[in-house]
């Protein structure tokens, strides 16, 4: 991470499932800040834009420097958190995770200089059309989002197979103790203990949530290669 604010990464990275992550050494995190590689005794890493105009923009050699200082494995992606960039998605997460480095830069209060972008040939990524302060909390979005994924970071319990956004799916329903709680039931099914007919119960819930909360993303679904199993669910409760 190349961050003038590396607390902020290295402290939020210091709970649960991650904490757990670096303890374990199954990942590294190393926040670089650009300000120990400015070449001015003031430490200054923005400067006014040519043209003119409101605010100041972070300059190249600051961020350019603590980038090419960075050791690069084989297998590495260097990303820019931007509102401009590509919007960040599971896929992209699964993608990210198969790589062995991920360099994140993170702008903060106001805007690059165009040629951090172009000499970085960093991919640039966005986590919503919405405008935050700086870099730093998308980067941990997508830092918790990939690493959740890497082998052995979760515990079995905790697995990613069946997240929603895994297979293009929302999740279906979770219930726990009690049975009974303010007058709602758990669904009768999920305590007959027939596993078969709890499969095909949470697979057609997963349909009507998704196209009820996110119809988008099951007609998308609709178009893509269906198994078997989810044709035959799918005409059974006469979804399509
Ligand atoms: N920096 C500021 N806003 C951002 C956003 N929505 N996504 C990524 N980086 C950002």
């Amino acid at each position: 991470m190349i961050s003038l604010f590396p607390d902020m990464i290295t402290e939020a990275c210091n709970f649960s499932i991650i904490k757990r992550a670096l303890k374990e050494n199954l990942i590294e995190i190393n926040a670089v800040n650009p300000r120990d590689y400015t070449l001015d005794k003031h430490k200054k890493t923005d400067d006014t834009p040519y043209g003119g105009g409101a605010g100041m923009l972070l300059s190249c050699q600051p961020y350019i420097d603590a980038l090419e200082n960075i050791q690069k494995t084989e297998n590495s992606k260097t990303i820019i958190m931007t509102p401009q960039g590509k919007c960040f998605n599971q896929s992209m997460a699964k993608e990210f995770s198969q790589k062995d480095q991920l360099i994140i830069i993170c702008g903060h209060y106001e805007g690059f200089d165009e040629r951090i972008i172009e000499l970085s040939k960093a991919e640039e990524v966005s986590i919503g059309d919405f405008v935050l302060t700086g870099g730093e909390l998308p980067a941990l979005c997508i830092i918790d989002s990939v690493i959740r994924l890497l082998k052995g970071v979760l515990g079995d319990m905790e697995s990613a197979e069946y997240d929603s956004h895994s297979d293009g799916l929302l999740e279906h329903p979770h219930y726990t103790k009690p049975r009974k709680y303010k007058g709602l039931e758990v669904p009768e099914i999920l305590l007959s203990g027939n596993h078969e007919k709890i499969k095909e119960w949470r697979r057609l819930q997963q349909f009507i949530v998704t196209q009820k909360k996110r119809p988008d993303l099951f007609e998308k679904f609709l178009n893509s290669k269906l198994s078997d199993f989810d044709k035959i669910i799918l005409k059974k409760f006469k979804i399509i």
